[in-house]
């Protein structure tokens, strides 16, 4: 492993940097990622200390520094993940099964699949089993590239199994090399021991579960599933409004299938981020963009579900929102960690054009974590997260889909995956 202490990156066709104002990307910002031909980076103590072309930066490398050659290969920030929910048991193939036979993830949640399943077998685990199965899931993360992730809770629904759940979001992000930012998300679904009586369980949310998980510095962030058939608008304002009070930012899952005010919602938080959208419309895009609300775009859950609807990003970016892509990695209705993969959809399904992509998975999600200073661009004094795709022109990550490009991915300047 290389030594954190003084690393150079020499010959990179393309140094994707992202550099810019320090702020999310709006507008055709979107389109300018800053690139460097021939580009090098100096790196000390996992910090970046330069960046520059090769020329400017070879007389500044110590002969003592560790000297990393990209082969004329992109190098890139490592993809900051701003949605998942990577701490669960078992999977969901059987399901997957149903539905290439026709059944919709709504059919299979009345018929007791979907997330209660997922809730079952993550109760029934031990707090090391869940480790170890989700420590697999780090290593596929920083396998496509990706160095830091935002990580929900939302399969134990109960007091004592959601904090197991964001303790083994602490002990992954402790323990690994991904960085995980913890959401705590209890209102992810009403447990079934609670089916009939939902509001002694949005109780149990607000009176119980949020003050433990923040007096235990457990998480950031508060999600809740807004859905109509889930947590209703009045529901969600409540929980929502509890953990701003907390001192949580606030993250949303809105209008994901259908129009239920999610967005409107967000807005009136002012919500950090409001996530999916497939279904927003006109005044939900504007009531975001007057809030300031960052929209998290998940087409990896849109294209897994076989549906069409996929969220409106043209129009976000022409009304001046500063998108922010992820993967939504579940077992249920995306089981994805790879950004590639969600690059690929966005420019085939959301017309967004592959540098659009790389911003939205890059400096934009950093920022929509609270990480614009330490993440998501290759840039002096940011942390050395930096990854080498094998091609010469970073529009090939979108374009060759189903390919791993990365072949070496740098968490703080210490090598965190190598491809053989
Ligand atoms: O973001 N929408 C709610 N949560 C997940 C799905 C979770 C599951 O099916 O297990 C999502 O799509
Ligand atoms: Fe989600």
């Amino acid at each position: 492993m290389n030594s954190p202490n003084s690393l150079a990156v020499v010959n990179c066709s393309q140094l994707v940097t992202l550099a810019g104002p320090r702020r999310p990307r709006i507008g055709r910002e979107m389109r300018e990622l800053a690139i460097i031909e021939d580009g090098a980076i100096l790196v000390n103590k996992g910090l970046i200390k330069s960046v520059g072309a090769r020329q400017a930066i070879e007389p500044l490398i110590d002969p003592n520094c560790i000297v990393v050659d990209a082969g004329g290969r992109v190098v890139m920030p490592g993809f900051v993940d701003a949605h998942t929910h990577p701490v669960f048991a078992g999977t969901r193939v059987d399901e997957y099964e149903q539905r290439s036979l026709g059944a919709t993830y709504q059919e299979i949640a009345a018929r007791g699949g979907g997330i209660p399943s997922t809730v079952k077998k993550t109760r029934e685990s031990t707090s090391d089993e869940l480790f170890h199965s989700c420590r697999q899931y780090s290593v596929w993360f920083l396998r496509t590239g990706t160095t830091t992730i935002e990580a929900k809770s939302g399969y134990g629904l109960s007091l004592e199994d959601e904090l197991m759940i964001l303790r083994v979001i602490r002990k992954l992000d402790d323990e690994t090399q991904l960085r995980y930012v913890p959401t705590f998300l209890g209102a992810h679904d009403v447990p079934e021991e609670y089916r009939g009586r939902r509001e002694d369980y949005v109780a149990l949310v607000i009176n119980e579960m949020l003050p433990t998980v923040v007096s235990g510095n457990l998480a950031e962030y508060c999600d809740v599933f807004c859905e109509e058939k889930v947590f209703t608008i009045e529901e969600s304002r409540r929980i929502l409004t509890k953990a701003r009070s907390f001192g949580l930012g606030l993250r949303m899952h809105a209008d994901q299938l259908s129009l239920s005010g999610g967005a409107k919602l967000a807005a009136e938080l002012k919500a950090t981020t409001a996530d999916h959208l497939e279904h927003t419309d006109g005044e939900g895009i504007s009531a975001l963009n007057s809030a300031g609300v960052q929209p998290v775009l998940l087409p990896g859950s849109v294209y897994a579900l076989g549906s069409t609807r996929y969220p409106a990003a043209r129009a976000m970016i022409e009304a001046g929102l500063a998108v922010v892509l992820a993967t939504d990695f579940n077992p249920g209705s995306s089981p994805t960690p790879s950004i590639p993969m969600i690059l690929s959809l966005a420019s085939t399904h959301l017309k967004m054009t592959p540098a659009e992509g790389v911003t939205a998975t890059t400096i934009n999600s950093a920022y929509s974590l609270g990480l614009g200073d330490q993440a998501g661009s290759l840039e002096v004094g940011k942390r050395a997260d930096f990854v080498i795709h094998d091609c010469s022109d970073y529009r090939e990550i979108a374009y060759f889909f189903g390919v791993e490009h990365a072949i070496a991915t740098y968490a703080e300047g210490r090598e965190a995956f190598r491809r053989d």
